[in-house]
């Protein structure tokens, strides 16, 4: 498989601010407590924020990043003998070495930098291998609302037309501080996918959706930021 990625810049894996904290984890931490899983694989961990939080709720936790210093960054954050981190590239490396060996494999926010929906049936399949009987992939995304969300801790402008084209890059400008606009932009391309593409790549994966959450922003009940899909190896 040829590299999916495009123009990542080295802070992406950082951005989100707050809203990752106050929102988003807690919900998929009790998603995971839900699931119970023993062992976990997450794809595209960035500052592995997340997998340490979940290595308290299972035996074995283990945390992948193409970017180094993402990796840097988790590995100078979190201590813990039952978590690990690691760089790989997914799409280019292949998850085979990990055939059923996880209960719950989660991608946070990676696959819409992913560029086609080719290339997104090929990495699905792939971590459908390293799912072991009855597991769970979990894929978190933004959320079809997300053009129209307006966030409490950092400002961001996209591309509003590309957004509605259906994988279609679009461009997301985040300003961190409102307040100094211009001078402290993180500027990246993304791909959006509908609800109806995201269950089609995972047919063609072999996988069926078994779950669906909105995820809300805390004091926005209308416009949900995310989505989280939780798929199942198909029968
Ligand atoms: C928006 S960040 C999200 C990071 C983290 N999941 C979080 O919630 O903070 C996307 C992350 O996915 C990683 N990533 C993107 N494509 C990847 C791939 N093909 N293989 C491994 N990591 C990837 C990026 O380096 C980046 O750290």
């Amino acid at each position: 498989m040829g590299s999916p990625i495009r123009r990542i810049p080295p802070s992406y894996y950082g951005i989100h601010g707050d809203i990752k904290y106050n929102c988003l984890y807690p919900f998929l931490n009790k998603r995971v407590s839900a699931l119970a899983p023993n062992r976990i694989l997450e794809i595209g961990c960035g500052n592995g924020d997340f997998a340490a939080g979940m290595a308290t709720l299972a035996s074995q936790v283990r945390g992948l990043d193409k970017s180094h210093s993402a990796i840097m960054a988790a590995d100078a954050r979190h201590a813990a003998p039952n978590l690990n981190f690691e760089e790989f590239e997914w799409g280019v490396q292949s998850c085979s070495e990990f055939h059923k060996k996880f209960d719950l494999i989660i991608l946070v926010l990676v696959l819409v930098t992913v560029s086609s929906n080719e290339l997104a049936v090929q990495m699905l399949a792939d971590a459908k291998d390293s799912l072991s009987d009855g597991g769970t992939l979990m894929i978190v995304d933004s959320h079809p609302c997300f053009r129209d969300c307006s966030f409490s801790t950092f400002d961001m402008h996209l591309s509003q037309a590309d957004y509605n084209i259906d994988c279609h890059s679009y461009t997301v400008n985040v300003y961190p501080d409102s307040a100094k606009r211009a001078s402290a932009a993180i500027s990246f391309e993304d791909f959006h996918r509908s609800l109806t593409t995201m269950s089609a790549i995972g047919r063609k994966a072999g996988l069926a959706i078994a779950r669906i959450d909105e995820i809300f922003e805390q004091g926005n009940a209308a416009t949900p930021p995310f989505m989280c899909l939780e798929y199942i190896a198909q029968g």
